[in-house]
């Protein structure tokens, strides 16, 4: 997602810069393909007027601890309110919460970047006519993050149910009957348990952690945060 998040902004005109140290090879040829600058450290990105981080949740608020930042910090993870209030105290200086709803952005249509905060409409105006379709949610930080925890509470806690709720007729010996069923009474269940199979193989362990911060999302307003733990059980499975 950051290659192609870089990738949109060198389209509209924008000097893009990232930082190899310590980043598998996989990464730097995606860097490559997208037509980054390779500055080499992040000390060196830190010098940056925006600053955008797109990683692994759990790797959120390492990111921010690399500190120093000059100008804006965005922070595009999937991560909980909660935690993006911590990573912009990390980061210091000004900040942005983001979350990104979509496949990495190619063609218009597909990619939605929800933004919060008091600076949430510099960083809109950056990506404004691009492919990716950036929003401003609100001017609080935190509010950004939970649309996507929201968003993603639905898309991948009930692709993980499915997966369980199978495996759980497999258990019993009960499989066929209880397909038999879905294709006379929930037809779509087949083809979406298909998709939840495919997409958990192929990333389902990078959920895990989106998971956990989804249910800390619930439990911080007093809703359950059961189903969303029992999810990255799911994930952490694959
Ligand atoms: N992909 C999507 O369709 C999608 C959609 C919506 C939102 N997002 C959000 O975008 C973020 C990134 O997801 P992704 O799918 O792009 O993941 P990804 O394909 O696994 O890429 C994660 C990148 O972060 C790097 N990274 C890992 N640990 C790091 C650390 N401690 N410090 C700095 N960089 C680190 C990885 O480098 P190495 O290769 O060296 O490990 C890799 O380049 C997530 O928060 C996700 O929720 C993604």
């Amino acid at each position: 997602m950051g290659a192609a998040v870089g990738a949109v902004l060198r389209s509209q005109g924008h000097r893009v810069v990232w930082a190899s140290e310590g980043r598998s090879d996989e990464t730097r040829a995606r860097a490559r393909a997208a037509g980054l600058e390779d500055v080499g450290s992040p000390a060196e990105v830190a010098r940056s007027e925006v600053v955008f981080s797109i990683c692994p949740p759990h790797a959120a608020l390492d990111v921010a601890r690399l500190g120093l930042f000059a100008g804006i910090y965005v922070d595009a993870n999937a991560i909980s309110p909660a935690r993006v209030r911590e990573v912009v105290q990390a980061a210091g200086g000004d900040a942005v919460d983001g979350g990104i709803v979509g496949s990495p952005p190619r063609e218009s249509g597909t990619t939605r970047f929800y933004l919060s905060g008091p600076n949430a409409a510099a960083v809109a105006e950056l990506f404004a006519g691009s492919v990716l379709d950036a929003r401003v949610v609100s001017d609080e930080i935190g509010d950004a993050s939970a649309v996507k925890m929201a968003y993603a509470g639905w898309t991948k806690g009930t692709a993980a149910m499915l997966l369980a709720i199978r495996e759980l007729a497999r258990a019993e010996g009960v499989e066929e009957p209880l397909l038999a069923e879905w294709d006379l009474s929930l037809p779509e269940l087949r083809e979406r348990h298909e998709r939840a199979t495919r997409s958990a193989n192929a990333k389902g362990w990078r959920w895990v952690g989106e998971m956990e911060e989804i249910a800390a999302t619930f439990e911080a307003d007093g809703l359950p945060g059961g189903f969303h733990r029992a999810a990255a059980e799911v994930f952490r499975g694959r």
